[in-house]
């Protein structure tokens, strides 16, 4: 029987188990699936060498712990109920059995096209069934997907096929979010011009405007599948082999691709989804993310549909056509479990109640959060009208790179507290370190957060660089995983995530690299030099400010903005615009020539009092004229 913690006593007597022996908790998690052999080794490698294998040798498509195990119990029960755009277009749902016929006949075609185990596939699609029945196929015939999120530019998309060297693309025509529109097909045409590697388009049909089209390249998705069989025996994969690729972004440099594997990700996701959220057979789960996030692949797709969960897939954004869209969708639903993410509900916040007090949301059971901070004011907001002082909110905090959730209560059963994180899962050893790389003892404590044993759901490798992978994570805090993460665990040992630590932004739960900002900005002719430093932001949390050096004064500043607005959307998409921009003669830098963000980050946020130490700056009179200076 698979783990399913129904008390605070169990949860901490199950946490303590699974400290005493991590292998044999881990072991019996794994032990639930389907595997076509069992694994030789539980575990090994670790941190140091950043060599973690989990359940190596053993044998498995992870479709068939999916789709294919379900068949003969909850086969007409629905794996998802698909809610358009627009709530007046047309909606549907899918049973287990046609999920799996689907994903079976898409497995067909892909394989007809060529595209082979170990293969990278990229998706580039609308938050439809498609994307995820495209997903699922790669993984049944062994390909690795790379989902885009359909909000990049042609040229990230083009960086994210080249970087794993993609042999397809699947996207769609275009897409309708909210009231916008975006020509999928045309971003990925421009997109191609730069990628040799992709030899065959799928087109899925969305919204019917007039494309281009390349013969022999391009291929519609309806015709493809229109006579595929519904049967394909899935391709066997090592625990080890991988499943996905998905890029995020770093401190540094360009995006990572962060890989996950079969066997280890599985077994993680499965494990949190149905201890966090506690589904169960009749409820409608609704997580509001994008698939192409990694909250979208774990709990959208993967951890729910091991787990024989209904859920919904959600095209919208949350105010169209009104601020009640969410809402609404959990009254005709009977939505029991919703999750989302903290910029969503600022923004909802701000309307008019009646928003939220026009729909019945009697049916709702558990709140959740996820993908940065969630303030005390929203959470109680979500808590009081939106959860009716009734359901508990799980506030899960975790990273694309842990696969699944790590530090989150579990709902119903962890006592909350507002802003908290609350505590580890069985099976995670969270440890917080001081400057000096020292593990920090007790509790009432502040440091960096670190994770110091392996689970199964962490990532193996950056794609093509394992090097990265070890710098990034491993090399801060020799012998654990670095998160990146500030972090607090009060009196009661309870975790409360403050925020990244090195330079990275979260803007709306987006994660961005400042690098990547000052890269794109730096393209600007008329641009020597660019500063990217995150402020406090009352719906976004955090929103991007520019401080730039230009080579000659813009002769009209609005103008300059929307020159590198329009730059930064084309070179990686419209979430890294930079909200306040100030052209500055000098930046603040030290001797050795590294920017002082800690400077600037106190500028933007207006808190000009207590800049710290600036003598190490090589002209400290920087400092001065920069404060002076004006944003717009
Ligand atoms: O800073 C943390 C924040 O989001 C970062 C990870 O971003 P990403 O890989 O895009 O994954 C987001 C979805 C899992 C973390 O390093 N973060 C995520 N969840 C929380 C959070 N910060 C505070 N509380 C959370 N619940």
């Amino acid at each position: 029987m698979w783990l399913n913690i129904k008390s605070f006593e169990e949860y901490k007597d199950v946490y303590r188990q699974s400290e005493e022996d991590r292998k044999k908790f881990w072991e019996h998690e794994a032990g639930t699936f389907y595997w076509r052999e069992s694994w030789d080794k539980v575990h090994s490698g670790g941190f140091e060498n950043g060599d973690i294998k989990w359940f190596e040798g053993g044998k498995l498509n992870i479709t068939e712990n999916a789709l294919d195990r379900h068949l003969n119990t909850i086969g007409h029960k629905t794996a998802f109920i698909f809610e358009p755009n627009h709530p007046d277009s047309f909606r549907r749902t899918i049973t287990y059995r046609q999920l799996y016929e689907d994903v079976c006949r898409f497995a067909n075609v892909l394989e007809s096209k060529g595209v082979e185990k170990g293969d990278r596939v990229c998706i580039y699609m609308a938050m439809t069934p498609e994307l995820i029945i495209s997903a699922l196929a790669c993984a049944r015939i062994g390909a690795v997907h790379s989902i885009v999120f359909a909000g990049f530019s042609a040229q990230s998309l083009a960086e994210r096929i080249q970087d794993c060297d993609a042999k397809m693309l699947i996207t769609n025509d275009g897409l309708r979010r909210g009231d916008k529109h975006v020509p999928l097909k045309d971003i990925s045409d421009e997109a191609l011009e730069e990628c040799p590697t992709v030899k065959n388009v799928i087109v899925c049909q969305r919204t019917n405007r007039d494309i281009d089209w390349v013969e022999g390249r391009d291929e519609w998705w309806h015709m493809l599948i229109r006579n595929a069989s519904k049967k394909h025996t899935a391709v066997e994969m090592d625990a080890e082999d991988p499943l996905f690729i998905l890029y995020t972004s770093g401190s540094t440099g360009k995006p990572k691709g962060v890989l996950h594997t079969c066997g280890g990700y599985m077994v993680y996701t499965s494990y949190t989804f149905r201890n966090v959220f506690q589904v169960s057979e009749e409820d409608i789960y609704w997580c509001t993310a994008d698939a192409g996030w990694i909250t979208g692949h774990s709990y959208i797709i993967y951890g729910p549909l091991f787990n024989g969960a209904t859920g919904i897939i959600f095209e919208g954004v949350p105010t169209y056509p009104d601020a009640g869209r969410f809402w609404e969708v959990v009254e005709k639903y009977e939505v029991t479990h919703f999750y989302t993410a903290p910029t969503a509900i600022r923004a909802l916040m701000s309307y008019d109640l009646d928003f939220v007090k026009k729909y019945d949301l009697s049916s709702l059971k558990v709140l959740g959060s996820v993908g940065e901070p969630i303030n005390e004011e929203a959470w109680h907001w979500y808590h009081d009208h939106v959860g009716g002082g009734k359901c508990p909110i799980v506030d899960t905090w975790w990273q694309t790179e842990t696969g699944g959730i790590m530090i989150s209560p579990l709902a119903g059963i962890t006592p909350t507290k507002p802003g908290f994180a609350t505590l580890p899962l069985p099976g995670i050893t969270p440890v917080l370190m001081d400057e000096n790389g020292k593990e920090i003892g007790g509790n009432g404590v502040s440091g960096n957060l670190c994770i110091k044993h392996p689970w199964p759901g962490i990532a193996r490798t950056v794609w093509g660089d394992h090097e990265r992978y070890l710098q990034t994570y491993m090399s801060s805090y020799k012998g654990y995983y670095f998160t990146g993460d500030g972090c607090r665990r009060d009196e009661e040992g309870y975790y409360r995530i403050t925020g990244r630590v090195d330079d990275v932004l979260n803007v709306s739960g987006h994660r961005l690299g400042t690098a990547e900002i000052e890269n794109a900005i730096d393209e600007h002719p008329n641009v020597v030099e660019t500063a990217i430093v995150g402020y406090p932001h009352d719906i976004k949390g955090e929103s991007i400010f520019a401080f730039i050096i230009c080579e000659d004064q813009p002769k009209n500043k609005e103008d300059f903005k929307k020159e590198i607005h329009k730059l930064v959307t084309k070179i990686i998409g419209p979430i890294a615009k930079p909200e306040k921009i100030q052209i500055v003669a000098g930046l603040p830098k030290t001797r050795s020539g590294k920017i002082m963000r800690r400077v600037l980050r106190k500028i933007a946020a207006n808190d000009l009092e207590n800049l710290g130490d600036t003598s190490t700056l090589l002209d400290p009179s920087v400092v001065d004229e920069i404060k002076e200076g004006e944003a717009f």
